[in-house]
């Protein structure tokens, strides 16, 4: 079977998806969200935290990877990586994001746009020794991103780490940053088997959200 044969014939869209009422929605898109992340739990969706995030190089070439989203609140919706990471010189190159969730139980996405700034060095301290071990590990063994001469160095690295946690448990890698985009739109989008998705876009009028349907 070809590539194309077997892209085609995999399936879209199925299952018992859910309705969504774009008329009954609240005028805040932070609250739907809520909503939508607490239906997803509920519905068993596998790792509805985990986000696709879109940023651009210096020379204008988009890129994107998966990671998780770790707060959303007045000050954005938040992330943590490594800020000389290719993101992190990315979006010091242009300090603008999209983040994109896909929730395939229940054919939904979310999108989010907008500009982003790094949070201060004790949130990043607090989000940093908040974290799993082995994270704070992985973090501290060495530069993210960078080529990595052979698995070895990465291995004698990730034990010199493990010992740093160790004994200085409170080690904070100084490069672990916590970014907040500040959307300038949300969009909601829920599938349906006959194509009839419903798109609902929030977009930021100064301080107001103003609500549009999108055709789909
Ligand atoms: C489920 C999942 C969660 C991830 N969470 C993070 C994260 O929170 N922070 C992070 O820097 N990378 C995370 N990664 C790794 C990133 O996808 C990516 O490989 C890494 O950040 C380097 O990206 P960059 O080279 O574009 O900077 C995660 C990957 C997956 C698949």
């Amino acid at each position: 079977m070809s590539i194309r044969e077997q892209l085609r014939g995999l399936p879209v869209l199925a299952g018992d998806l859910p309705g969504f009422d774009a008329a009954t929605t609240p005028d805040d898109p932070h609250t739907l969200f809520v909503r939508w992340l607490s239906e997803a739990v509920a519905a068993g969706v596998s790792e509805p935290h985990a986000v696709t995030l879109a940023t651009v190089d210096a020379d204008g070439l988009p890129d994107l990877r998966v990671l998780m989203l770790k707060e959303v609140d007045d000050l954005g919706w938040q992330f943590a990586t490594n800020r000389h990471s290719a993101k992190g010189r990315q979006v010091a190159a242009n300090p603008s994001a999209a983040l994109g969730l896909h929730w395939r139980e229940q054919a939904r996405q979310i999108r989010v746009r907008g500009p982003l700034r790094p949070l201060d060095r004790e949130a990043c301290a607090a989000d940093f020794l908040a974290r799993p071990i082995p994270s704070r590990v992985a973090s501290l063994a060495g530069p993210q991103s960078a080529v990595l001469g052979s698995p070895g160095e990465l291995a004698d690295a990730l034990t010199r780490a493990e010992r740093l946690v160790h004994d200085a448990p409170q080690t904070v890698a100084e490069d672990h940053t916590v970014y907040a985009i500040s959307p300038v739109s949300i969009e909601f989008w829920q599938g349906d088997a006959e194509r009839r998705h419903v798109r609902l876009r929030y977009r930021r009028n100064d301080a107001v959200w103003i609500k549009e349907l999108l055709w789909p």
